[in-house]
């Protein structure tokens, strides 16, 4: 493939030409896509508001290049491989053909049932192939998807589908999940209890679990596919018109639509894909992630599709029905590429190396990491006993609101280093910079992380609400977009991503505001305040710690505790339940008010011997009773 990086010496080459041409490098990658219309400018950019606009004027649709233009040269080449939570259930697999036909197909029925161009439809699914084909249904429709993780609440649901009005819901009667039955039917009609915009819900029929069909709203996915065929003419899109909304959670608020739109998202998912994984024609790739996060749209679905790629989904846990869940499925397909998260290698090196011992792993290529820093430890366990030492690591940095990955190694072709995702892919220009925008130039230096020139597939807005947009990343370092994370460049030149340097934090690699706890907290009757911070977790990465006052009067603090827990799980979600409920008389607060989150960090991390300044504190009492109340 024409864009396919294929030595060291070429990366930097590319990456040169990137940097003083940007405008032909991406235009030369664009020309191998398939077009309605050719735009009429590459790129058109002003950061001050948050403005960004690549390939305009040209038409597309981003299903024609992810499936259609593979028809003749790989019909029958597997598509998507599907491996499902029961180990003896039968998986499925779809050639590229089957797979277009089964999204023509869908396609129809959303027309059937009155969406149009422009529409947001929420997927809130498990893992199965209908949640791929229901993306790119909308996407050859024209319609906006949102995806939401099938684990958020009835109100988190609720809170998306109002946010962006949608019109139409897509879901399962219910989700396995390990040895458990979700009925993820009944979250939705909870949730759109408070919800005027939806006309329309899809139900797959998945687990048979029963469910409550509202006359008028509830229609089977199954019967509504057998009243249509499977031609469909692809709608015809500008470059960027909206592709998806995605949420996400950031330091202030509740979450927001992160905005991709058509081309550029196309363009550099196929791209980094291609490059970073070193795919080749005949590979099995594996992303562990769910669609319900920007990974499993990127690297699951858009990306391993345009570039014609086989692609494996999995609708399980890695422990279900033991730990070597992952390994079995490795060796029973063959899997070349295998992309998981820090938090799941380190959940499996928990058990040893006995539940990898039946297998042989020797199908693979390439490991990759994502969605937060991977500490040197698990690193080597990953490359030792899952790659038996010949596999190179990609520690991908990126983001929902990059589209794609931003910082990591191209497999086999960058010396790798632990724990560092190495050097930006062409076209990335990352800056450090000190806390008053500063750059900090050269090696050995540390800041915070951003990017001084626009990519393909950046964030365009957020959903509804453009001047957040705006003074989330564009307004902390004027001229830059920031990316909310610290970063080291070390003495080789390479990145190593230091974490979060704002109020988010990221349990499990998943990225959660302590605002958004702290308001699902304070919902429950008896809490007066709460402050919540990360502290680190040994599999999670980060644990979510949550110092709480409260009104005690007729309960006990374990009573208490538990149902503060509950109040997070029902508000948000299971994924943003506390690890540790504190209770206490205060919190420090600064003469002005604001609470001093930097002792409260320390406490949780067990870090007590040297508080820094306290001299503003309004209320150092308090702060030794915390201490001595610390979990
Ligand atoms: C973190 C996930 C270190 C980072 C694709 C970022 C990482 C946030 C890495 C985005 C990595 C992601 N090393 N940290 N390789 N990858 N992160 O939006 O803090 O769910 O800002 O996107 O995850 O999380 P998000």
């Amino acid at each position: 493939m024409l864009t396919k990086i294929e030595n060291l010496s070429e990366y930097f080459l590319s990456y040169e030409k990137s940097i003083a041409n940007p405008e032909t490098f991406w235009e030369r990658i664009a020309n191998q896509f398939f077009w309605r219309k050719k735009w009429t400018k590459v790129v058109d950019f002003d950061f001050s508001r948050a403005h960004v606009r690549w390939f305009e004027g040209a038409q597309l649709n981003i299903t024609e290049n992810a499936l259609d233009r593979h028809l003749y040269t790989l019909g029958d080449k597997p598509a998507i491989i599907w491996e499902p939570n029961d180990p003896n259930e039968l998986g499925i697999t779809l050639t590229y053909k089957q797979l277009h036909e089964k999204v023509c197909e869908f396609a129809n029925v959303l027309i059937n049932n009155g969406i149009e161009k422009g529409d947001r439809v929420i997927i809130y699914m498990p893992m199965i192939p209908e949640a791929a084909i229901a993306m790119l249904g909308c996407a050859r429709v024209g319609a906006v998807h949102s995806v939401v993780f099938a684990g958020f609440s009835s109100s988190a649901l609720a809170d998306r589908i109002n946010d962006c009005e949608a019109k139409m819901v897509l879901t399962s009667d219910g989700n396995f999940r390990g040895a458990k039955v979700i009925p993820v039917k009944e979250v939705v009609d909870e949730a759109l209890e408070s919800c005027k915009s939806v006309d329309t819900v899809l139900v797959v029929e998945r687990t048979k679990t029963e469910v409550i069909m509202e006359k008028g709203r509830d229609l089977w996915w199954h019967e509504e596919v057998g009243k249509v065929d499977f031609v469909n003419k692809a709608e015809v899109m500008e470059s960027e018109d909206m592709l998806f909304i995605l949420y996400t959670s950031g330091s202030t608020g509740k979450p927001k639509g992160v905005v991709h739109t058509t081309a550029g998202y196309m363009i550099y998912t196929q791209y980094s894909f291609q490059n970073v994984f070193q795919y080749n024609s005949d590979d099995i790739y594996w992303c562990t992630a769910d669609v319900g996060w920007i990974t499993g749209h990127s690297y699951i679905v858009y990306g391993p599709l345009l570039a014609g790629a086989t692609t494996m989904m999995f609708e399980g846990v890695p422990t279900y029905p033991h730990a070597g869940r992952f390994w079995e499925i490795v060796d029973k397909y063959q899997v070349n590429q295998f992309y998981t998260a820090p938090t799941a290698i380190r959940a499996l090196e928990a058990f040893g190396q006995e539940p990898i011992e039946p297998y042989k792993l020797d199908s693979l290529k390439v490991l990759g990491s994502v969605g937060e820093p991977i500490n040197e430890e698990a690193w080597h366990w990953y490359h030792t006993h899952i790659g038996k030492g010949k596999c190179p690591i990609v520690d991908t940095w990126w983001q929902t609101e990059t589209g794609g990955i931003m910082i990591s190694p191209l497999a086999g072709l960058t010396p790798t280093k632990p724990a560092h995702a190495t050097l930006p892919l062409p076209g990335i220009r990352p800056i450090i910079v000190d806390g008053e925008g500063n750059e900090l130039k050269g090696k050995g230096v540390e800041g915070n992380l951003c990017i001084n020139f626009p990519w393909p597939s950046m964030i365009r807005t957020t959903y509804g609400d453009h001047d957040r947009c705006i003074n989330t990343y564009f307004s902390t370092y004027p001229g830059m977009y920031f990316t909310g994370d610290g970063v080291k460049r070390d003495e080789d030149g390479y990145y190593r991503i230091l974490g979060r340097v704002d109020d988010v934090i990221n349990v499990s690699g998943h990225r959660m505001g302590t605002a958004e706890v702290e308001n699902a907290i304070n919902e429950h009757p008896k809490v007066i305040e709460s402050a919540v911070v990360g502290y680190p977790h040994e599999i999670k990465g980060q644990g979510i710690y949550a110092y709480v006052i409260c009104d005690m009067e007729d309960r006990s603090e374990a009573n208490l505790k538990k149902e503060i827990v509950s109040t997070v799980s029902k508000i948000i979600g299971p994924i943003a339940k506390p690890d540790k409920v504190q209770i206490v008389p205060g919190l420090p607060k600064t003469r002005s008010g604001k609470i001093m989150r930097r002792i409260l960090r320390k406490v949780a991390e067990k870090d007590t011997s040297n508080l820094g300044d306290t001299s503003t504190l309004l209320n150092p009492e308090v702060v030794e009773k915390i201490i001595q109340g610390a979990q």
